[in-house]
């Protein structure tokens, strides 16, 4: 999409006037507001990690819900802001060594999306290589019972992510949030009673 579409959108999109009216730092935020409305996972949470955190949309709807979570979150840019109750890496989750993290999270979270081409199936290729290597780091983090979301973008590699997903969770269900663009590739997978 050329910039100035991109901006023009931008400005007459409602969710976005609304994270600005809310002091929401993105509009992503809404869609983890949708997610947790159906599914409630922020409240049940006590340690949560997140993959792709900045600017930290989904970070304040967490401690908006739950304002005892704890959060250790990864990104490569930095977040918006900072907060007693989370403990954040700038870094580049493929290089970070987790051993240097307490691993027992009930709930992780993924929002990661590499920079796009804009040629669709490389950027599904690319975003679902990014969730697969979340999934492989799941039996290190995550305790058991614990449940795990993650963004993907339709596509080829996706049947193969659902099948990682049936074998670890017995849960797995798609969900696409209403302030998620109806055009655009982007789903929700929330899987539920990870099996350690
Ligand atoms: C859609 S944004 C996340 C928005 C966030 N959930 C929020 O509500 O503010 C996706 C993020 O993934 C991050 N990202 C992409 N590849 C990454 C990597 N390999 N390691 C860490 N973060 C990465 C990007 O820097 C970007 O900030």
């Amino acid at each position: 999409m050329k910039s100035k579409e991109w901006l023009n959108r931008q400005k007459n999109d409602h969710y976005v006037i609304k994270a600005k009216q809310k002091g929401y730092f993105s509009r992503s935020a809404f869609k983890l507001l949708e997610i947790d409305e159906k599914y409630k996972i922020a409240i049940k949470s006590k340690n949560t990690f997140e993959f792709g955190a900045s600017p930290g949309g989904w970070s304040q709807i967490l401690l908006e819900i739950n304002p005892n979570i704890k959060i250790t979150a990864i990104d490569l840019l930095q977040l918006k802001f900072n907060h007693k109750n989370i403990h954040f890496f700038k870094e580049d989750f493929l290089n970070f060594d987790f051993n240097k993290i307490v691993q027992n999270y009930d709930l992780v979270l993924s929002d990661i999306a590499p920079n796009t081409t804009g040629h669709k199936s490389t950027d599904h290729l690319r975003i679902s290589y990014l969730v697969m290597n979340i999934i492989n780091l799941l039996d290190k983090i995550l305790l058991k019972n614990g449940s795990f979301v993650t963004k993907i973008w339709k596509g080829s590699e996706e049947k193969e992510i659902l099948k990682l997903l049936n074998k670890k969770f017995k849960n797995v269900q798609y969900f696409k949030p209403s302030s998620s663009r109806k055009d655009s590739s982007e789903i929700f997978l929330v899987a539920q009673y990870f099996n350690k």
